[in-house]
């Protein structure tokens, strides 16, 4: 008898629904308790899963469905527990034993040294003369074995939390509060994974463990995707997700939020002492089966602490989780003890912090960019605000959908964020900062630049300039991605340059770069005799490329690089690709419907075939090749849109397979689409394809497409 129906029996003859709990099922559902908490601390803890999920999933119905037979052998601690159970009217208020204190900050090096000095004079430690200059700051310190050990550890972005263990079980939990008394989270803390219901090996009598609770931003990201895609509201960022997620009044709620924990010290202990430092703390929750970060380092003295700064900062941005700065902790709880508290906050830490990378500031206007296919895009005028490390006054909208879905306002007070190199955005409104004559943003009809109309196409969310070529700004775009490096790749030829010589009419298209002169070019603004020379002779130079280069510097919507490449090798001659048809170019590996519609309307326009002979003409020219011979895939010019949870195949897997086969996959539904893929709980998208009367196919429909167009016809399977 295997383990499963042994656990699943029951003695025939005791009444249906609520069984007497007998020996067997007693030990049974001891059992599968903590087989399902150690895989749970696998998972959750050390990341590193012991079962697949399928698993995990059958011992825990089996579970269920004991508990449910036998309700006297239902705890609190039960994994079973961890969905949430009834929603509260409201919290109770829970006083804190040991006070939550809170931590003094600290941010230039400055700060670090007077700390440590600070610690350091507080222990009676031969103290480090204060710097004379800026040269010197640890040598005096550093010299000595005096040093002050301290462990050094993240300061996390999420909410403090304080967990009591009495016996080694979860009996409360609560938030930090006002420092005195906090709100009792006990059921929605129950449904977090990461958290132990039951303490592993021996534990005290008591312990409350302090530690933070936070999101994973991969796991926000994901939140977020199904929260929009259930039309409900979205959060700015993993903070304030994770703090949305505590304060639900009905724990199922929060149980199916992507809450983690890391824990980083000791609130109330009886029944064992004190470890002796901070680190041997830490290492003993691990052992508990509590979850601690890894990116912790114990060190000496001020440039220790300097140095673990700066490797953090450096890999800020590669961490999955959110930090607002590391925090410092002399290592020796006796010296701990020893320097004290002052006011709320103890002598003996520091929390340095980053930059912020969220900050807020002020709309001051909203004005529209040109780019190269002439997509317009909003960009907010922002007063200048120091976030991320630099000052920011501009930060991307997106599009219009994008400034109505954050209701960005001109004279708003918004929330600007700037993480590593990435853009600064836009995150949110602070709507209770509107000012009575904030104004609404209304998309130009014209283009601010060349006063063409825009459109905007039905399915898209860009609105386009429509003049192509006569629109300066586009044909300032045009020149700068025809010259950059990966393109035409020639020198010298930057935005100020393009500027002048798009302003003053001098170059129209980028035939026009070749018939260029020292003279002319010398004649321009901030471009002496030498850099004009320099100039024309990698004009010159960039008159042997190849196919691929050259088709990428043409600037075709929709054609990148790689998308250049499959062209030039599909092709193998220029005179090649300017004869495709839409047809044609659909054969090509990896173009779909919209890429080939933009390549033949590209070639459809006589004045772009045109600059391409002005160019052959002034001399630019490549190797030309036989045309890559290769059947036509068998999905191609079919577009597919994914949507759901499918049975067996991830996202990505469906996704490669379709493109395999030559299919293009689109992230939304319209009426181009041939086919939507749905599994589990798909949603608007699938509402749309209903809509639309878009064929709607599950997984399986979807194999036996892929199927019957790869070849397993089914005369062949005869
Ligand atoms: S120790 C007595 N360690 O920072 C010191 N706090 O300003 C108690 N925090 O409310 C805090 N990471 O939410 C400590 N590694 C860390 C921390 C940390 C984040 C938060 C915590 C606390 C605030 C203190």
């Amino acid at each position: 008898m295997t383990a499963k129906t042994q656990g699943a029996q029951a003695p025939a003859s005791a009444p249906a629904g609520a069984l007497p709990a007998d020996a067997a099922a007693t030990a049974r559902v001891q059992w599968l308790r903590d087989e399902l908490e150690r895989h749970a601390y696998q998972y959750y803890v050390l990341d590193d899963p012991s079962i697949p999920d399928a698993e995990y999933d059958a011992l825990f119905s089996e579970l269920q469905a004991l508990e449910t037979e036998h309700p006297d052998l239902l705890t609190d601690d039960s994994p079973t527990q961890r969905v949430g159970g009834a929603p509260l009217s409201a919290f109770d208020s829970v006083r804190h034993r040991v006070p939550m204190l809170s931590l003094n900050n600290g941010f230039a090096d400055e700060d670090v040294v007077n700390f440590d000095r600070r610690c350091a004079q507080g222990l009676g430690r031969t103290a480090a003369p204060a710097p004379a200059d800026g040269h010197d700051l640890f040598s005096a310190a550093e010299a000595t074995d005096q040093a002050v050990e301290y462990a050094c550890e993240l300061k996390f972005d999420g909410l403090a939390m304080s967990l009591r263990y009495e016996d080694g079980r979860l009996v409360q939990a609560a938030t930090r509060g006002d420092g005195e008394t906090g709100e009792d989270v006990t059921a929605n803390v129950r449904t977090i994974k990461a958290i132990p219901l039951k303490l592993r090996g021996k534990a005290p009598a008591v312990l409350e463990v302090r530690g933070e609770v936070f999101m994973y931003r991969a796991e926000f990201d994901k939140l977020n995707e199904r929260q929009a895609e259930a039309g409900e509201k979205t959060f700015v960022n993993p903070r304030n997700a994770a703090a949305g997620s505590l304060r639900q009044l009905d724990p199922r709620i929060t149980a199916k939020r992507p809450l983690s924990f890391f824990a980083y010290g000791i609130g109330e202990l009886q029944g064992a002492d004190r470890p002796a430092t901070h680190s041997v703390m830490l290492d003993g929750f691990a052992g508990l089966g509590l979850p601690v970060c890894a990116e912790r380092q114990v060190v000496k003295g001020a440039q220790g602490l300097l140095a673990f700064y700066r490797d953090i900062g450096a890999r800020r941005d590669q961490l999955p989780y959110d930090i607002d700065g590391v925090v410092y902790k002399v290592n020796a709880i006796a010296e701990q003890e020893q320097l004290g508290f002052v006011s709320r906050a103890p002598r003996f830490a520091l929390a340095h912090k980053f930059p912020a990378q969220e900050m807020t500031t002020t709309v001051e206007d909203i004005e529209v960019q040109v780019g190269r296919t002439g997509a317009i895009t909003p960009v907010a005028r922002l007063a200048p605000v120091f976030v991320g490390g630099v000052t920011v006054t501009n930060a991307t909208l997106h599009n219009e959908d994008e400034i109505r879905r954050k209701d960005v306002h001109i004279g708003d007070t918004v929330i600007v964020r700037r993480a590593g190199d990435v853009i600064p955005e836009v995150v949110a409104v602070v709507l209770e900062r509107r000012p009575a004559d904030a104004r609404a943003f209304v998309m130009p009809t014209t283009c601010p630049v060349c006063g063409s109309h825009v459109e905007r196409l039905e399915d898209e969310a860009i609105a386009r300039c429509t003049g192509g070529l006569i629109c300066a700004a586009q044909r300032k775009q045009a020149l700068l991605h025809f010259a950059q490096r990966r393109a035409m790749d020639i020198e010298g030829l930057g935005d100020k340059v393009v500027e002048q010589l798009v302003d003053q009419g001098i170059v129209r298209t980028p035939a026009d770069l070749f018939k260029l002169g020292v003279a002319k070019l010398a004649a321009l603004d901030r471009m002496a005799d030498k850099s004009a020379t320099n100039l024309v002779a990698a004009i010159d130079k960039s008159r042997s490329t190849t196919l691929n280069r050259f088709i990428f510097a043409l600037g075709i919507r929709h054609v990148g690089e790689a998308t250049a490449k499959d062209l030039a090798k599909h092709f193998g001659k220029l005179d090649n690709l300017l004869a495709a048809d839409e047809a044609a170019l659909l054969e090509v590996n990896d173009v779909g419907p919209v890429v080939a519609q933009s390549i033949a309307n590209f070639l459809g326009e006589p004045h772009n075939v045109e600059v391409v002979e002005q160019l052959r003409a002034a001399g630019v020219h490549w190797p030309e090749s036989e045309p890559a011979a290769r059947a036509p895939l068998p999905l191609a010019g079919k577009t597919f849109v994914l949507t759901g949870t499918l049975p067996t195949l991830s996202r990505e897997d469906a996704k490669e397979r379709l493109e395999a086969a030559g299919a293009k996959v689109a992230g939304s539904v319209s009426k181009k689409t041939d086919y939507v893929v749905a599994g589990a709980e798909a949603g608007s998208k699938l509402e749309k394809a209903q809509a639309l009367g878009v064929a709607v196919i599950d997984e399986d429909g979807m194999l036996a497409l892929l199927a019957d167009a790869t070849g397993a016809q089914p005369e062949d399977a005869q």
